[in-house]
C-alpha cells in the first residue's frame, strides 16, 4: 500500500519505518530539513531499539521528503504531528491543522484516500480534519475520495518498535467502512504476524494476535486519553502510597508486588519513584481535563493524579534537604537526564525540575546520562550542570548522587568507585533501581522511596 507519514518524530517514524518493513511503499514527511537528511542517510534520529535495523531493512520501501508529493491513486496518509499543550492545558492543534492543510494542498483529482489523526487529539478532531479537507478541496475545485479516521497510537518509547510491531490491540474509529477496511488491510501483517520478525525486535512467546477495536472517531479518540489518564493515576497511586509506606515502616515494593499479583490490578506502572514525565502524560492529563471541562464536568480523579506528581518530584527535593540538611555549596550528582529509560527523550523530564529546584537552593550539579546529554545540550543550553562521561566521573566530590532514570546500566554501576569518588554518601534512589545490598556494602547509605 502507498502509505505518507507527516511528521517523523517518535511515532511517525517508527511506525513508517514499521510499515516500510512490513513491505509498503513509505514517503515520510518532515519540516525538519536536517532531520529529513539523517534519515534519507540511513541514520535514526531518535534513540530507539530496533530501529536502526527496521530503517535499514525498509530502506527501499522508504522515501523522506521535507514536502508532501501529490497525492494520487488509492493510500493513507498518516498525520503524526505533535500535539503540544495550550496555556489553558487543551491540545494545541496548530500543527494538525497545517498538516492537513498541505495534505489537502497535494490532493490530486480522483484519488482516493484514508487520512488519520495518528497524533493524540481531542474528540471531534476527525471531524475538523475532514473539514479542513474538504473546504480546501472544494476552494482548489478537486474532486476526489477522503476518508477521516482516528488510529490513537499507544506505544511506549524506549520499546517503540516492540510496540508497533506487538501492539496489545489496534484502535481504529472511522465514519466509514472504506477508511476501516483500508487500515485493517495496512495492519493485516500485525494483526495477523504474517511477517518475519526483524533483527533486534524477536517476536515475544506466546502472543497473542492483537485485536483491531473498530470503533467510532469519537470513542477512538477519548480512549487514547483514558489509556493515558489510567496509566498516569496508577503511578500517582502507588507513589501516594509509597510516602505512606515511609511513615508507617512499610516496603512500597514488596507492597506494590504483592498488589500487582491480583490480576484485577496487574503489576505493571506499579513502580514508586519520582514520578512520571515525558511528552505525553503531562500535556494529555491536562487536555481531558480540559476537555472536561469544556463540557462543564470536573475530573477529580486526574486532576488529583497531577498533583500528586507534582509533589512526588519535589519529595524527592525533600529527601534530599532531609538528609543533607543545608543544600547551598553541596556537589550533587545526577544519574539519567531522560524522562526514563531506553529514550533520549527530555520533554518533561524529572531531571529538569530536580536541576531548576535544587540549582535554585545553591547546590552544584554534575550529570551522566548515557545517550541524553547531546539531547540536554542542544535544547536546554543553559542547563546549570557539568556533564560528565561516566557515573563514576560524575561522583567526584558528590555530597549525594540521586538514581533519576532508570536506566538499566545503573544496575551495574561499580557502587565501590563510586563512594571512592564521592566526598558525602548519600545515594537517593528516586527510581527504586537498586538492590540497597551492594550499594550498603560498598559504604554508601541507601535511600530509596517508600522503602
Ligand atoms: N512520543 C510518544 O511516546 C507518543 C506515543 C503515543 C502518541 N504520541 C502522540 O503522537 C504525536 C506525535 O508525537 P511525537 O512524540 O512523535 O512528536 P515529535 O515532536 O517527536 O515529532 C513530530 C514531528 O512532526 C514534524 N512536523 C510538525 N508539523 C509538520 C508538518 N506540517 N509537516 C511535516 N512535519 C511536521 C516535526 O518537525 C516533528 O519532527 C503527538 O500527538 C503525541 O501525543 C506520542
Amino acid at each position: 500500500m502507498r502509505v505518507t507519514i507527516i511528521g517523523t518524530g517518535y511515532v511517525g517514524l517508527t511506525t513508517g519505518t514499521a510499515l516500510a518493513y512490513l513491505g509498503n511503499e513509505v514517503t515520510f514527511v518532515d519540516k525538519k530539513r536536517d532531520v529529513v537528511e539523517r534519515l534519507a542517510a540511513g541514520m535514526p534520529t531518535i534513540h530507539e531499539s530496533g530501529l536502526a535495523e527496521i530503517m535499514a531493512a525498509g530502506r527501499l520501501h522508504s522515501t523522506f521528503r521535507t514536502d508532501i508529493p501529490e497525492l494520487t491513486g488509492e493510500g493513507v496518509v498518516l498525520i503524526a504531528v505533535g500535539t503540544p499543550s495550550k496555556d489553558d492545558g487543551d491540545a494545541d492543534l496548530s500543527f494538525v491543522d497545517v498538516a492537513a492543510t498541505e495534505v489537502a494542498d497535494r490532493i490530486q483529482p480522483g484519488a482516493r484516500l484514508v487520512v488519520v489523526n495518528k497524533s493524540t487529539v481531542p474528540v471531534g478532531s476527525a471531524r475538523h480534519v475532514n473539514g479542513i479537507i474538504a473546504r480546501r478541496l472544494a476552494a482548489r475545485g478537486v474532486s476526489a475520495e477522503v476518508h477521516v479516521a482516528s488510529n490513537p497510537e499507544f506505544l511506549a518509547e524506549g520499546r517503540a518498535v516492540h510496540d508497533t510491531l506487538y501492539p496489545d490491540r489496534i484502535v481504529v474509529g472511522s465514519d466509514t467502512q472504506v477508511a476501516r477496511a483500508m487500515l485493517r488491510e495496512l495492519y493485516a501483517p500485525i494483526l495477523e504476524q504474517t511477517f518475519d520478525p526483524p533483527p533486534g525486535s524477536p517476536r515475544p512467546e506466546r502472543l497473542e494476535l492483537p485485536p483491531f477495536i473498530g470503533t467510532t472517531t469519537t470513542s477512538a479518540e477519548l480512549t487514547k486519553y483514558a489509556a493515558n489518564a489510567f496509566l498516569a493515576t496508577k503511578i500517582s497511586f502507588i507513589n501516594e502510597f509509597s510516602v505512606l509506606a515511609e511513615k508507617v515502616g512499610a516496603d512500597i515494593v514488596e507492597v506494590a508486588r504483592a498488589i500487582g499479583l491480583d490480576s484485577r490490578i496487574g503489576s505493571k506502572f506499579l513502580n514508586a519513584g519520582i514520578g512520571w514525565g515525558g511528552s505525553c502524560f503531562g500535556k494529555d492529563t491536562a487536555a481531558v481535563m480540559a476537555l472536561g471541562t469544556s463540557y462543564d464536568y470536573q475530573m477529580p480523579l486526574v486532576r488529583a493524579a497531577v498533583d500528586v506528581n507534582k509533589r512526588q518530584r519535589l519529595y524527592v527535593v525533600e529527601k534530599l534537604q532531609h538528609h543533607l540538611k543545608v543544600l547551598r555549596g553541596t556537589t550533587i550528582g545526577l544519574l539519567g537526564l531522560a524522562f526514563k529509560g531506553n529514550t533520549d527523550d527530555l520533554r518533561d523530564a524529572p531531571a529538569l525540575t530536580l536541576i531548576r529546584e535544587l540549582s535554585q537552593r545553591g547546590a552544584v550539579l554534575r550529570v551522566h546520562d548515557p545517550i541524553a546529554m547531546d539531547n540536554a545540550r542542544r535544547h536546554f543550553p543553559d542547563l546549570p550542570v557539568e556533564y560528565c562521561a561516566s557515573e563514576v566521573e560524575m561522583a567526584r566530590g558528590c555530597d549525594a548522587v540521586v538514581v533519576v532514570t532508570d536506566w538499566p546500566q545503573y544496575r551495574q554501576v561499580d557502587f565501590a568507585a563510586l563512594a571512592q569518588a564521592m566526598r558525602g554518601d548519600l545515594l537517593l534512589d528516586a527510581r527504586n533501581l537498586l538492590q540497597p545490598g551492594p550499594v550498603t556494602a560498598a559504604g554508601l547509605n541507601y535511600v530509596g522511596i517508600g522503602r
